[in-house]
C-alpha cells in the first residue's frame, strides 16, 4: 500500500453524522441565540438554556471543534456564520433549515438502507402533520431564500408580468421577486396543507397585495393559465422522470407560446456527481418519495423536448442550486 494512502477521507465521512446531530442539539437548545449579544461563561450559558454544566459543554466544545463557536479565555461567542445564519438577525434564517433537518430528515435517514435496498416509497407521499408541515415549509425555504435573491438579479424579470410558482413553498421565491421587481404580479401554487403555511409568510411580507394563492396538486387540479413566468423550484427532484414529464406537459399546456419556464433546483453534471451536496441529497429525494432524485440539465433538455419546451439556459444561482431556463415551443 502507497504511503499517502490514508484512511482520514473515510473516518471523517464516517463522523459526519455526530457533527450533523451536535450542530442540530445545539440549535434545538438555542446556544447561538443565547451567544448573539456578545462572549458568554459556561456557567451562564448553561443557567440560561436551563442544562446540566457538563453537558452543556459537551455541545460548546462541539461547536468551538467545528468553528461555530469561538473560545475567548473562560467565555464563547459566535463565529461570524453562526452569528449570521443561526441567531435569527440576518436575512437568511437557518434555524429553521436545521430544525427541518433534525427533526424530519435525520429519522428518516435511519432507513436510507432499506429504500436503497427496495426502491419503494417508504412513507406516504409528503404525509406530515400541521406541524411538520410547518417545519418543512420553513426549512426548505430558509434553505432556498439565498437562490431566491440570487435568481431577483439572474434572470431578467422586465419581460415578465405574471409569475407562477408551482409547488411554491412559503412563497420564499414570490416574495423576494416582487419585493424587487415592483412591475410583477405573482400567484402560488401549492397543495393545501403547505399552503396554509405560504398564506401567512405572505401576508406578512410587503408584498402580499401583489401574490394570489391558489390551492392544487399539480397532477390532479386545473393549474392557473395565461401566465407568462413559470417557477418550478426544488420541486421536479420529488418524483420520477415520468412524473416530470407529466408536470411539464401540464405546465405547457397552461401557457402560451413564448412563457418562460424557470426550473431551480440541484442540476448536476452529467455523472450526477457533482456538485457534491446534491450527490448526497439524492437519498434524502430517494428516502422521502422513493422516485425523488437529483438530475442533470442535459436530462431536463430531453424532457423539454418531449413536452414542447425548447432549453434556453443554465445559470448558476447559489452554492448547489442552480437555474435552468426554457421557453414555451410552438
Ligand atoms: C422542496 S419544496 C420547494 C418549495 C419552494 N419551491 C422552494 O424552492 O423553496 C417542494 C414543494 O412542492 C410542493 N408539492 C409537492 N407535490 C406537489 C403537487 N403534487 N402539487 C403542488 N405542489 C406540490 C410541496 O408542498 C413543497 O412545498
Amino acid at each position: 500500500m502507497s504511503s499517502d494512502v490514508t484512511p482520514v477521507a473515510i473516518i471523517q465521512a464516517a463522523q459526519g453524522f455526530m457533527a450533523s446531530k451536535h450542530l442540530f442539539v445545539a440549535n434545538e437548545i438555542g446556544l447561538f441565540e443565547k451567544l448573539a449579544d456578545g462572549p458568554v461563561a459556561l456557567d451562564e450559558i448553561a443557567r440560561a438554556i436551563g442544562l446540566p454544566r457538563r453537558t452543556a459543554r459537551i455541545v460548546v466544545d462541539a461547536m468551538v471543534a467545528l468553528g461555530f463557536v469561538a473560545r475567548q479565555g473562560s467565555r464563547y461567542e459566535n463565529t461570524a456564520a453562526a452569528q449570521a445564519f443561526l441567531t435569527g438577525r440576518g436575512p437568511m434564517d437557518l434555524r429553521h433549515f436545521l430544525r427541518f433537518w433534525n427533526r424530519l430528515s435525520y429519522p428518516r435517514w435511519d432507513k436510507l438502507e432499506q429504500a436503497v435496498r427496495t426502491g419503494k416509497p417508504l412513507f406516504g407521499e409528503l404525509e406530515l402533520t400541521k406541524e411538520e408541515q410547518e417545519i418543512f415549509s420553513k426549512g426548505v425555504g430558509a434553505f432556498t431564500t439565498g437562490a431566491a435573491m440570487a435568481l431577483a438579479t439572474a434572470y431578467d424579470f422586465k419581460r415578465h408580468r405574471h409569475v407562477l410558482d408551482v409547488g411554491g413553498g412559503t412563497g420564499n421565491f414570490l416574495i423576494l421577486l416582487l419585493t424587487q421587481h415592483p412591475h410583477l404580479e405573482g400567484t402560488l401554487f401549492e397543495l393545501p396543507q403547505a399552503a396554509a403555511v405560504a398564506r401567512k409568510t405572505v401576508a406578512a411580507s410587503p408584498a402580499a397585495s401583489r401574490i394570489k394563492i391558489a390551492e392544487g396538486d399539480v397532477f390532479k387540479d386545473p393549474i392557473p393559465e395565461g401566465k407568462d413566468a413559470l417557477i418550478l423550484g426544488n420541486v421536479v427532484h420529488l418524483f420520477g422522470p415520468e412524473r416530470n414529464l407529466e408536470i411539464l406537459r401540464r405546465l405547457r399546456a397552461r401557457v402560451r407560446e413564448g412563457a418562460r419556464l424557470l426550473i431551480v433546483d440541484f442540476w448536476t453534471d452529467p455523472t450526477h456527481a457533482e456538485p457534491v451536496f446534491a450527490a448526497l441529497m439524492a437519498g434524502e429525494f430517494l428516502i422521502n418519495t422513493g422516485e425523488g432524485d437529483v438530475y442533470s440539465d442535459e436530462e431536463a433538455r430531453g424532457w423539454f423536448e418531449e413536452t414542447g419546451w425548447r432549453f434556453v439556459e443554465r445559470k448558476p444561482l447559489v452554492g448547489p442550486q442552480s437555474l435552468v431556463v426554457a421557453e414555451a415551443a410552438k
